[in-house]
């Protein structure tokens, strides 16, 4: 065959005693689609910041059609024609898309510059691509959605030959995740070459021609796409068989633990985004609310559980009204919260594992009380991690160098080890593999068997239909479809989903 494009050879990178990335070759040629898998924490990320320049790897090459390079920072990665799409945003906050853009492009002039021109850009590749934000937004008030849309823009607006993509579809609708598809495929056409993370093998099969599996840092496979099938790959992934999932029980509800009614959420400019939205859920129940990412889901969240005032309506948890009311005392009348936006909401990313698990614990005597003993909330952290699986080299790492599953798994540790009586979380299993996913889900299910109401908000509809017990369907801020005396299928709520007509 020719010459790859990108050859990676050898690369080993290790954090103090652990090997994140063990001696791994990868081959990647133009025109092609390469997918490369692994469960949380197999190396993916690690191996890719090593060719983007963010990481010096130990030891190993990189060669570009077959010279070598050395990408000593992300600055070089661009020049030698790699982009990348990061798992974790890199953007800046308080900057516009269009200056976000503008730095990524012009390391050498400043953002305000050349705004114009960048806003010109961002408004091209987004009607080219369809990838829909607006270049004069502020990054802060954007969806996690369209925060990826902007990483994506980001790196079409390179001159890139060779792009990484870590997980880009987790957090896009379907509808978004197909035109994307689209356009990384356009790539490919024209002869650029896509590396391509992800946890779904589903999107993996429609678009990849190769597949590359990592586990525990070393390469397990590599193959075409067609030579392999999914069941092949999930086995690769996680190094054994895939367990079966068996059916769910529905739970045995008990009293109302959680109850909105009449909620009315505004947006920044005063534009309603969630409509008299109503319903309970009672202990010993998980009630699922689907709806694809933008139809207000996430506004109703954060007004549950305190991150945002609703405009009129009531939150009443375990009997105490608690709208408008900040976040410390949602906690205390009861309620646990796994957010969608882990890394902005959810953990203190230069925290350690072991004060970001105890932050939830304060006013328990585990760990609060008049004096909190760090031995006390590492024995906590130490046991939470091995009942979640955490993967995390210490309970001293820093949150933010964990591989995002973990990050995830760490969250739930937290909230859901407490035992809430409510518990609220929103994209549970966004990023997480196949074992983790499957764990995830049986902790929910676990925490609704041991009386707790869950409110599962989430996009993914096998998540739903497998273990929620009631499912309400949200659309355009409105709940426009209500299952409760049977668990739907896949197409009953797909169709509510899209508001009934398809
Ligand atoms: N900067 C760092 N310092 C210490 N350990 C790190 C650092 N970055 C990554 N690791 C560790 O290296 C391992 C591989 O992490 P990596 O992020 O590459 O996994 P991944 O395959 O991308 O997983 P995921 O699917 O969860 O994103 C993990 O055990 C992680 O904790
Ligand atoms: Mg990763």
């Amino acid at each position: 065959m020719d010459q790859p494009l990108l050859a990676l050879k050898g690369i080993v990178k290790t954090f103090g005693p652990m090997t994140a990335v063990d001696s791994v070759d990868l081959e990647i040629r133009a025109g092609r689609i390469h997918a490369l898998l692994g469960e949380n924490g197999a190396g993916k990320s690690t191996l890719m910041n090593c060719l983007f320049g963010l990481l010096r790897p130990d030891s190993g090459s990189i060669e570009i059609e077959g010279v070598a390079v050395e990408v000593t920072s992300p600055k070089k990665a661009l020049e030698l024609g790699i982009g990348m799409v990061h798992q974790h945003f890199k953007l800046v906050p308080s900057l516009t898309v269009a200056q976000n853009v503008a730095l990524g492009r012009e390391p050498h002039s400043g953002p305000f510059v050349k705004t114009k021109e960048a806003e010109a850009t961002v408004e091209r590749l987004s009607r080219e691509y369809g990838l829909d934000v607006d270049p004069r937004s502020r990054v802060r008030s954007l969806s996690v959605g369209a925060q990826q849309r902007v990483e994506i823009l980001r790196a079409l607006a390179q001159d890139v030959r060779i792009l990484v993509l870590d997980e880009p579809t987790a957090v896009l609708t379907p509808a978004e995740t197909e035109r994307f598809f689209e356009v990384i495929k356009g790539f490919a056409a024209r002869g650029l070459a896509v590396i391509l993370i992800s946890h779904h093998l589903s999107e993996v099969r429609r678009v990849a021609d190769e597949v590359t599996v990592l586990r525990q840092g070393r390469r397990v496979a590599h193959s075409a796409i067609e030579e392999v099938t999914n069941t092949q790959l999930a086995e690769l992934i996680i190094g054994r068989a895939q367990p079966i999932v068996s059916e769910v029980e529905r739970g045995t509800p008990g009293e109302t633990r959680l109850s909105i009614d009449g909620l009315d959420v505004r947006d920044g400019r005063g534009l309603e985004i969630v409509h008299a939205v109503s319903f309970t859920v009672r202990a010993g129940e998980i009630v699922g609310v689907l709806g694809i990412a933008g139809n207000g889901q996430t506004e109703m969240v954060e007004a549950i559980t305190g991150l945002r005032r609703p405009a009129s309506g009531s939150v009443v948890i375990n009997g105490i009204e608690t709208a408008g009311e900040h976040t410390g005392l949602v906690r205390r009348a009861g309620l646990g919260h796994v957010p969608e936006d882990r890394n902005g909401r959810g953990l203190a990313g230069y925290w350690s594992v072991q004060d970001n698990i105890s932050i939830g614990y304060l006013d328990t005597p585990e760990v609060g009380g008049r004096l909190t003993s760090r031995a006390r909330m590492g024995a906590l952290a130490r046991r939470l991690m091995i009942d979640f699986d955490v993967r995390a080299n210490s309970p001293q790492q820093q949150a933010r160098r964990l591989s995002g599953g973990n990050a995830q798994k760490m969250v739930l540790a937290r909230e859901l080890s407490r035992k809430p009586d409510v518990v609220v979380c929103a994209e549970p299993t966004r990023g997480l593999d196949i074992a983790a996913t499957a764990a995830v889900r049986s902790r929910l299910v676990e925490a609704r068997d041991l009386g707790a109401a869950v409110l599962l908000v989430s996009s993914e509809i096998d998540e739903v239909t497998q273990i929620a017990d009631r499912v309400l369907v949200i659309s355009s801020g409105r709940i426009v479809a209500e299952f409760d005396d049977h668990r739907p299928t896949e197409a009953e709520v797909g169709r509510a989903m899209l508001g009934g007509h398809e």
